[in-house]
């Protein structure tokens, strides 16, 4: 009994129930590491809701989904009809099945504003290349999850959406065909399929997503938040340890996300009641008709937080692979003649080059377009190390940067519009563009991030009492 706190015979029960507890779980250490004696930088702004934001959105899914699982049937014949009963005749259950579609969508938005401030504030930058990993890791599970459960309400959209993705692994070279026989589990989309993507979709993903979410935080709280200037809070200390400019998690910060939520709240519910489909945005007209595999419906888009990176896909034409071959030839030139670097790593150069060009000509646009929507994912794991500027923070970045992020944006925007329309000559064009400039922001980052003035970074974090 040695190793056991003591505790004065005069302590309240509430003491004495805690010190028992502590004593055989670290109850009061986990509280204070991650709450009460957090101490997170005191100058958050707006875009620091959104962290918040993403764990009640995970946590409504979690609830919601629970409660749909009751009465849904993962079932070719019975699942459509199971979501109708949901609807019309389980009690509240078109509250919980409206509040798990468009919770859907809203962990998206909440998600995409998080990476957001990220990518603004440079917190994906040292020490902090972990919790970056992470979520981006999060983000490829939740676009799984949200894939699969897509595919559930087994209506038209449901059963050619997930065709048409399914079909693309059928294009990666000598394993294609079977790769997607064996997510599909037969040889078109089926009862089998809807089986796997519901297993897949409860309890798989959710579970690994979970786990992920909990080592982002631990992360996180291991290196301590960054903020909207950048500065590293840990640098100034009192002489107790604590940072000057931080200040605990809770009450302060737990007490203002509450704001954050009561807003988030308040949109979420008007969704809800006044406009669950959103126009078509969170739920699809085509998806209140049942599955028709004889049927392919006319225009067959996925729902609208895919659509940047559906865009991508069908920028990859012949012509734009072409493109791309140009591209690659080009670098590959331009390393050999201007990187400082032996004769053998130039001849190493040369033969990757061609023969990636050569690959490129050989193998079929449609799987270089599966490579570019992949790659437009897999590139945001990089970007720790693509940013070379010597400022974090977008506040103390020269002025142009702030341009190249804005156009960014509007970018991110334009594909993910288009990717919501039937394909046109126009369409393709911009969407050819658009995933250029994607691309290029990225992988050209480590050149013109370095460029230009960079601002005076402040010593302390930037603070207006409000
Ligand atoms: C289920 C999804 C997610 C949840 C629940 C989640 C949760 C959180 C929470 C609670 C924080 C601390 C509060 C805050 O700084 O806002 C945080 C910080 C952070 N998250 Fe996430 N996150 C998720 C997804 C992502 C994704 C997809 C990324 C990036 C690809 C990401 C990158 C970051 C970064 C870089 C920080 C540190 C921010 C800073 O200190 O400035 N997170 N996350």
């Amino acid at each position: 009994m040695a190793h056991f706190k003591e505790i004065s015979p005069n302590a309240s029960a509430g003491e004495k129930l805690m010190n028992w507890v502590d004593n055989r779980f670290p109850a009061t250490q986990l509280w204070e590491e991650h709450l009460s004696k957090y101490y997170a930088p005191k100058n958050f702004n707006f875009w620091y809701f959104f962290g918040s934001l993403s764990l009640l959105v995970l946590v409504l899914q979690i609830v919601t989904g629970i409660f749909l699982t009751m009465h849904y049937k993962a079932d070719a014949t019975n699942a459509f009809a199971s979501v109708e009963y949901i609807m019309r005749d389980v009690p509240w259950g078109w509250l919980i099945r409206y509040m798990h579609s468009t919770g859907a969508s809203a962990f998206f938005v909440v998600v995409y504003l998080h990476m957001f401030r990220g990518l603004i504030y440079g917190s994906y930058r040292q020490p902090r290349e972990l919790v970056w990993i992470f979520g981006c890791t999060i983000f490829l599970c939740l676009m799984a999850e949200a894939f699969m459960g897509y595919l559930l309400p087994w209506g038209q959209m449901s059963y050619w959406g997930a065709q048409v993705i399914v079909n693309l692994f059928s294009a990666v070279p000598l394993i294609g065909p079977d790769l997607a026989l064996l997510i599909r589990g037969d040889y078109v989309v089926g009862d089998a399929t809807l089986n796997r993507f519901f297993s897949f979709h409860v309890i798989a993903v959710p579970l690994v997503l979970v786990g992920l979410v909990a080592a982002h935080i631990i992360a996180l709280h291991e290196v301590g938040s960054n903020n909207p200037d950048g500065v590293e809070i840990k640098a100034k200390k009192d002489d107790q340890g604590i940072p000057l400019d931080g200040i605990p998690f809770h009450p302060y910060y737990s007490v203002h996300d509450i704001m954050g939520v009561g807003v988030f709240l308040m949109i979420f519910t008007a969704i809800i009641f006044f406009a669950p489909e959103l126009g078509g945005y969170f739920l699809e007209a085509n998806n209140f008709i049942p599955a028709d595999p004889l049927k392919t419906p006319l225009h067959i888009a996925p729902v609208w937080y895919f659509t940047p990176y559906y865009s991508m896909l069908r920028a990859i034409t012949g012509e734009m692979v072409k493109v791309l071959i140009l591209i690659v030839l080009a670098s590959g030139a331009l390393t050999i003649t201007k990187a400082q670097i032996s004769g053998f790593l130039k001849i190493v150069v040369a033969v990757f080059t061609l023969g990636l060009a050569v690959m490129m000509y050989s193998v079929d646009a449609k799987f270089w377009g599966v490579v570019v929507m992949g790659g437009a994912v897999v590139i945001l794991f990089f970007l720790p190390w693509l940013d070379h500027c010597e400022v974090k923070s977008i506040r103390y970045k020269p002025d142009w940067h702030l341009y190249m992020y804005a156009i960014f944006v509007v970018v991110f925007f334009v594909l993910g519009y288009l990717g919501t329309q039937p394909p046109s000559p126009m369409g393709e064009r911009i969407s050819q563009v658009g995933t250029l400039f994607y691309f290029g922001f990225f992988m050209l980052m480590p050149w013109w991030s370095k460029m230009g003035q960079t601002k005076q970074v402040p010593d302390r974090v930037i603070f207006h009492a409000h």
